[in-house]
């Protein structure tokens, strides 16, 4: 199967109709970002409103009409409909304009074959792709000009045009059996890291909000970052250490947009099940877009869809230099643990207190326990001083240390695999006998 990089640049006329309530201009600004990113050359932005969509065109003649002239006179190659469109709709609508026509899932499909990068993105694109473009396969399609690499047919597009329903239906089959081998290697990463007790952050926000940035200013890696939507398709794993914390892997996942339709959070969900199953969400917010007040919502709603709500977010606030008089700081909830964090991804402002943040919120599950280490398990009890985690010692007879411990929960489940024994009935007495540990003694350690 192959994957053509597009040749950008179609000459474009954008449709949007405002059915009855849906009249939010934000719609439209979005539109025609999604359309720039597929590489669209709009000539012409035709809106419109109806009561209801008309089943044979979803426009009425007039509108029809209005979209034919305006085609004819820029030379339009390509009608982008901001709404779904039904398969006999579009064939009509292109029967009228001579010319191809996408709607939102079509186009929005289009992005993602051009930013899917790993292997189990690609298919996964593809898949939708087949899906959605089975159900338009039926006749019509002869009349159009057969141009390789138009928007709305890259991807699996072109080629799979010329193959016959029953010839898609086998390759859904074969990419859905590769698609479950790729996600149950997936599941046995993500259960090894859950066995070594590696918590796993995950970067979550609209699209463009500079997730694939933080995601490289944090792991110093080279994650492709672009000035268009969707650049990250992937969920993308990398390991960070954390002060006074210790190891984490962060995940870059997919950019989340407003009406994301629901075939596609279907098709992503195994991408996006990463999220459900992360220990905490970095919501990544650009501050400086007029609309990050609704898009926080509508990223909401998503992580509602994939039952990710119920995760603690960490809401990170980014592109602070292109606010007047905004400095890099940590906000606390009422629970004293980090709510809200202020940074620049790209200038790097904030990336200490945003790693300090995320080890707070880690660390809010701290736990109180004693536990036992033998007398030659020294180097674990330096690592414990080291960290900060001791509070109270007492060394017995036999030379086995009676530590008081306070320590985020991931740690004292690692700190027992290295064979330290949580302490059922911690010999109290001689504990408050013990010298509670001074900082001098902590240094010494
Ligand atoms: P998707 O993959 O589409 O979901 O996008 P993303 O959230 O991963 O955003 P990405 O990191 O690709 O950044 C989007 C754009 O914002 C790029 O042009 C970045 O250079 C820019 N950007 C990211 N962080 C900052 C920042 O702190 N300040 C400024 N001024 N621009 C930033």
């Amino acid at each position: 199967m192959f994957f053509e990089r597009p040749e950008s640049g179609e000459v474009t006329i954008l449709v949007h109709i405002s059915i009855e309530s849906d009249k939010e201009r934000k719609d439209l600004i979005e539109f025609e970002e999604l359309a720039l990113s597929a590489g669209a050359q709009p000539a012409e932005f035709i809106t419109g409103t109806r009561k209801q969509p008309s089943p044979n065109h979803f426009v009425g003649s007039g509108k029809l009409e209005e979209i034919a002239a305006a085609v004819r006179a820029h030379k339009a190659q390509l009608v982008l409909f901001n709404h779904a469109l039904t398969p006999s709709q579009e064939r009509n609508l292109e029967k009228v304009f001579e010319c191809r026509v996408l709607d939102r899932t079509g186009l929005i499909l289009d992005i993602f074959a051009q930013r899917a990068r790993s292997h189990e993105g690609k298919l996964q694109v593809e898949l939708a792709q087949l899906e959605h473009l089975s159900s338009r396969l039926k006749r019509g399609w002869t009349h159009l000009d057969r141009q390789k690499g138009g928007i709305g047919l890259r991807g699996a597009g072109e080629t799979q045009l010329e193959l016959d329903q029953r010839m898609i239906g086998q390759r859904i089959k074969a990419i859905k059996k590769s698609l479950s081998k790729v996600r149950s290697r997936r599941e046995l990463g993500r259960r090894s890291r859950s066995r070594a007790e590696v918590p796993t952050v995950s970067l979550v926000g609209y699209t463009n909000a500079g997730k694939s940035t933080l995601f490289n200013s944090l792991t110093n890696s080279d994650v492709y970052a672009a000035d268009k939507l969707f650049a990250t398709l992937d969920s993308t794993l990398r390991r960070i250490d954390l002060p006074n914390f210790g190891a984490a892997i962060v995940a870059d996942t997919v950019g989340f947009i407003s009406h994301l339709p629901h075939q596609l959070v279907e098709a992503f969900r195994a991408t996006l099940e990463e999220t459900s199953s992360a220990d905490l969400l970095l919501h990544v917010i650009d501050c400086a877009h007029e609309s990050h007040e609704d898009y926080i919502e509508e990223v909401n709603d998503v992580l509602e869809e994939i039952g990710a709500e119920s995760v603690s977010q960490l809401k990170v606030f980014n592109k602070i230099d292109l606010l007047d008089a905004f400095y890099p700081r940590i906000e606390y909830g009422e629970n004293g643990v980090p709510n809200k964090v202020w940074i620049s991804a790209q200038k790097g402002l904030g990336l200490e207190a945003l790693l300090q943040a995320i080890s707070e919120v880690l660390a809010g599950s701290l736990v109180s326990e004693t536990i036992r280490i033998a007398p030659d398990q020294t180097r674990l009890r330096s690592k414990l001083y080291e960290k900060g985690f001791i509070e109270a010692e007492h060394i017995d007879e036999s030379g086995f240390y009676h530590l008081g411990v306070r320590l985020p929960k991931v740690e004292l489940e690692r700190v027992v695999q290295q064979g330290a024994v949580i302490e059922q009935t911690p010999e109290l007495v001689e504990m408050t006998n013990s010298v509670w540990v001074s900082e001098e003694h902590a240094r010494t350690a």
